[in-house]
């Protein structure tokens, strides 16, 4: 042991009793108006933007599995807002969706979020009203919730990746609503990021890298340098084996855990038409004698057993650019309807299994994503494949998932490139 190892010892040691003893996890959350230089000086100043506690992202919220979290917001906005957390199996009140689980919060107002987080793993949190918007004025924020083992690593870092539409002035273009882009692949940022911590790396660390897609509507091909190793969690949901890398792709609101060895700067790019596009680096400093544990698979989080399906549904993604014509009133439709309707799409009994079929019967790509509950994605073959709560559909495509329905209440069901949602990608499921 070296003096830091020796240091991070005795600290972990006197942190350990407190925990144990704390009565959950308390934060505030501020939604407000700020300034931010989101991009380099040399392009632009500062830039209005919308964040949580003074930044975007907001701040990461820390907390342990099975314990209580509990989380004020406070709205000082202009306007209403009211907070997600992504991925959080958690009691319906709590989901954050005005109109369906809660009333909006108005300007000057709080509302008071509190859950206890079933699941280890990586989350977000961020705002669900008029989401296209307020999430791509920066109202996001990482929601990590710790193992009661974790992982033995050297450095634990939460990597959000977003993008920004801007004009030449640094400033967030307000075409929100721009119908081209919410036809087409949705808002596209001209200037992408990755917001990563700082980290003093030396070759030969281990390290989990926890990434959060939390654009608002672009894909991200990720291009990790410097790192070897495996992914060993989708959506906060360890997989039962760790599995290699190449060029992972993730759609809005998918998260991704890897642990990896440190073998060079760490950098993060996009893929894009143009070459690879920067979106973080982390340089190390020294060497050290790298470690010879193999990746393991993290501990399990609790998921339900399916049973034989009571249904087969399906879910088909209709219209924009380029689309067959539909009947709903918007760009976007689910089964010939746009936007929520007074009817749910699915309604089930507590536990119930149910196989969905997502076809992708559109140009574009679309992220599925379900609240309150993850699913599991089906194989070719009808196998059991990744539990995840965000499903990427590429066009002309059908995937199956198999959700056991056993969180009671209602829940929406929409496409997580929150363009085609607000033009009208959404509907909801009800669980008795
Ligand atoms: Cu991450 Cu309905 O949202
Ligand atoms: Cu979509």
């Amino acid at each position: 042991m070296n003096r830091r190892d020796v240091l991070i010892g005795s600290a972990a040691l006197m942190a350990a009793p407190q925990s144990s003893f704390a009565a959950g996890s308390q934060w505030t959350l501020t939604a407000a108006a700020v300034t931010q230089q989101v991009v380099p000086m040399k392009y632009a100043g500062h830039t209005g933007v919308l964040g949580f506690n003074g930044s975007v992202p907001g701040p990461e919220i820390r907390a342990a599995q099975g314990e209580r979290l509990s989380v004020r917001l406070k709205n000082n906005l202009d306007e209403g807002t009211a907070v997600h957390w992504h991925g959080v199996r958690l009691n319906n009140a709590m989901d954050g969706v005005p109109a369906l689980t809660q009333d909006l919060v108005n300007p000057g107002d709080s509302f008071d979020y509190n859950f206890v987080p079933r699941d280890a793993g990586t989350y977000w949190y961020h705002s669900h009203y008029v989401s296209h918007q307020q999430v791509a004025q920066g109202l996001i924020g990482p929601l990590i919730i710790d193992e009661m083992t974790p992982p033995d690593v050297d450095h634990d870092l939460c990597v959000v990746l977003t993008d920004w539409k801007l004009d030449r002035e640094g400033q967030l273009i307000a075409d929100y609503d721009n119908t081209h882009d919410v036809a087409h692949a949705g808002r596209m940022g001209n200037f992408a990021k990755a917001f990563l911590p700082e980290a003093a790396l030396k070759r030969g660390d281990r390290v989990r890298l926890r990434l959060i897609n939390a654009a608002v509507d672009r894909i991200f091909p990720v291009i990790i340098g410097g790192l070897e190793g495996k992914v060993v969690a989708l959506d906060g949901m360890p997989l039962a084996a760790p599995r290699r890398f190449d060029v992972p792709m993730m759609a809005p609101a998918q998260r991704m855990d890897i642990i990896a060895d440190v073998t060079g700067d760490l950098t993060l790019e996009m893929g894009h038409r143009d070459g690879a596009y920067p979106l973080a680096a982390l340089p190390v400093s020294q060497s050290r004698v790298p470690r010879d544990e193999v990746i393991s698979a993290l501990p399990p989080n609790d998921r339900p057993v399916p049973g034989k399906p009571s249904r087969d549904l399906t879910l088909t993604m209709m219209g924009g650019a380029m689309g067959v014509r539909h009947g709903g009133d918007d760009i976007w439709a689910f089964n010939n309807l746009s936007g929520m309707q007074p009817e749910p799409f699915g309604q089930f009994a507590r536990g119930e299994t149910a196989k969905i079929s997502l076809v992708n019967d559109t140009r574009w790509p679309h992220g599925i994503h379900l609240h309150g509950h993850h699913f599991f994605e089906l194989d070719a073959n009808g196998a059991t494949g990744d539990f995840r709560d965000t499903s990427l559909v590429n066009p002309g495509e059908v995937k199956e998932i198999l959700c056991v329905f056993d969180n009671p209440g209602k829940w929406m069901l929409h496409c997580h490139m929150l363009s085609h949602q607000s033009g009208g990608m959404k509907t909801w499921i009800e669980v008795a």
